[in-house]
């Protein structure tokens, strides 16, 4: 019974971390304990605890260094909707969660058993980052688990949730993981924080401004979701995962759907009858989707070009869409990159694709221009030739230019493509196109204007429709709107068992 007590004291220690007062410390920030995290992510009673009694050594500057039990990072695995996860979650508590040694190879065990296992990985991040003490070992802990996030990338979804500080080269294991959350106020990111920054560059900035969720949501992309607290985080990661599948081998899970009348007549009124009138894509996605099933990733960040996933027929897709209603849908070099990782990632864990095309083209401009537009913009389009998962296309309005290739056309693999009868597929738009090529007509013409509109009139009547692509078979069939979501129920089900092999390599060389 003495070493039954002993083992409980034990237990008891480390579950208290860094003990009762950082804990209440951690409270007042707004902060919950790495414990009280796990309990809200993982189902109730799920959770396996793995090297509780771990503990830091003393290599203290001084010789006095208080050990405390699990190190600073609780980790195991449990089940979230009675699915495996493994996670850690870093305890601030204990070293303000810096890493140490033990600590990284706490972390480094779990994700090995989540490779071998085939199953997700969560990491809640809460770290000052490397422990200072350690100097070198904490360098070489943290780039085990660089090196284990890029051996799983595309093998096992990774989910990084900043819920601290994270900065340093310490923001790296999140920026290879799959996902990024962040919590608003009270988490941050930088590779270096303020203080360098006014000394390097003068320029005086807060953490909140430089690294924290809405900067990262808005301005870098660098998050996919900014939460507005810790627990809206827990239950965004929580859903995200009820798309995905365990690992690159399985399919998504599916979904009990109960059919209704899938003809959405709503679909006939949400195009403009004039082609440069904004309108929401998102409404197009929500009569197209089984109800209130989309989920919206990266919503905040290059708003011209919407991702995320979605159920149709209780069956998990990801979505890559223009939005007509932000920059007019265009393409730039934000927009090319986020519907670029979305589809890598769609395509890695077998979730078929669904591509709405409304694009009037590529955004000119010096600034688009010398930050490699050219590279960025291949992106996209190398991302969707490569995707060998099921792949479908509606084009609801424009398809102009070289975005007519890149947003999931025929000719670089879709597998079916659609088009609304407002559908516009050409080189150019009707105006652009007739100043370029009867430019020394329109000079010429007694009236310029006149001739000008009677030109535009006449290019609009022959180009600006989908009937020459359909005639060459690029487009499979011009669908009467409120069919669309039969057609795409029909079509993914047909292409479910889609095999692709692709020509024999290492990796490809994606232009980053
Ligand atoms: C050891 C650390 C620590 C660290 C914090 N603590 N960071 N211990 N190593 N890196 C300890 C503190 O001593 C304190 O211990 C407790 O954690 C809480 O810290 P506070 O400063 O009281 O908390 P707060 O005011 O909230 O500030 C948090 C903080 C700050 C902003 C993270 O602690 C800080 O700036 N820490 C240093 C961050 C840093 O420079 N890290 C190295 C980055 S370089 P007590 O005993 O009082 O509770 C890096 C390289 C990674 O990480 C490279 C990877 C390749």
């Amino acid at each position: 019974m003495d070493k039954i007590a002993q083992l409980q004291t034990k237990m008891a220690e480390a579950v208290l971390g860094g003990g009762e007062t950082r804990i209440a410390s951690q409270h007042k920030k707004g902060k919950l304990t790495a414990r009280e995290r796990l309990q809200l992510l993982l189902d109730e009673g799920s959770f396996e605890e793995l090297d509780m009694l771990v503990a830091n050594r003393n290599r203290g500057l001084t010789a006095d260094q208080e050990q405390f039990l699990g190190d600073g990072v609780v980790t195991g695995y449990g089940t979230i909707h009675g699915r495996l996860v493994y996670v850690f979650s870093q305890d601030f508590t204990v070293y303000g969660g810096s890493l140490s040694e033990p600590h990284a190879r706490k972390i480094c065990k779990i994700m090995d058993l989540a490779m071998e296992n085939g199953a997700p990985v969560i990491g809640l991040n809460d770290s000052g980052g490397a422990r200072i003490q350690e100097g070198v070992v904490s360098l070489g802990g943290y780039a085990d688990i660089f090196y284990r996030n890029t051996r799983a990338s595309g093998v096992i979804p990774q989910i990084s949730a900043v819920m601290g500080p994270c900065a340093g080269g310490a923001v790296y294991s999140p920026a290879i993981t799959d996902f990024i959350l962040m919590v608003e106020q009270t988490s941050y990111m930088f590779v270096t924080g303020p203080n360098v920054v006014k000394t390097v560059t003068h320029e005086e900035v807060t953490a909140e401004e430089l690294g924290g969720a809405q900067t990262h949501a808005t301005k870098s992309g660098v998050t996919h979701f900014a939460c507005s607290n810790e627990v809206e985080c827990i239950q965004y990661i929580k859903r995200l995962l009820t798309y995905i599948p365990q690992n690159c081998e399985e399919d998504a899970p599916v979904y009990p759907y109960e059919k209704t009348d899938e003809t959405r007549l709503a679909l006939n009124n949400i195009i403009p009858e004039h082609p440069n009138q904004p309108y929401d894509m998102k409404e197009v996605i929500a009569q197209l989707t089984d109800t209130d099933s989309f989920f919206e990733v990266h919503r905040d960040f290059a708003e011209n070009i919407i991702v995320g996933f979605a159920l149709i027929g209780g069956r998990s897709i990801g979505i890559v869409a223009n939005q007509p209603a932000h920059l007019a849908g265009v393409l730039d070099i934000h927009a090319s990159v986020k519907g670029a990782r979305f589809t890598r990632f769609c395509d890695a864990f077998n979730i078929p694709l669904l591509v709405l095309v409304d694009v009037p083209g590529f955004l000119p401009g010096t600034d688009q221009e010398w930050n490699a537009i050219i590279t960025n913009g291949a992106k996209l389009l190398y991302a969707l030739s490569e995707a060998t998962v099921p792949r479908i296309t509606v084009t609801t309005r424009k398809a102009y230019g070289g975005a007519y290739c890149v947003m999931n056309s025929k000719h670089i693999g879709a597998d079916l493509n659609y088009a609304f009868p407002q559908a516009e597929i050409a080189v150019m738009g009707p105006k652009g196109a007739v100043e370029i090529i009867f430019k020394r007509e329109i000079e010429a013409a007694a009236d310029p204007e006149a001739r000008m509109n009677e030109l535009v009139a006449e290019y609009t009547e022959r180009f600006a429709n989908p009937y020459l692509a359909a005639e060459k078979g690029y487009i499979d069939e011009v669908i009467i709107p409120d069919q669309a979501r039969i057609k795409l129920m029909k079509g993914f089900k047909m292409l479910e068992n889609k095999v692709v092999h692709m020509p024999r390599k290492k990796h490809g060389n994606i232009p980053l």
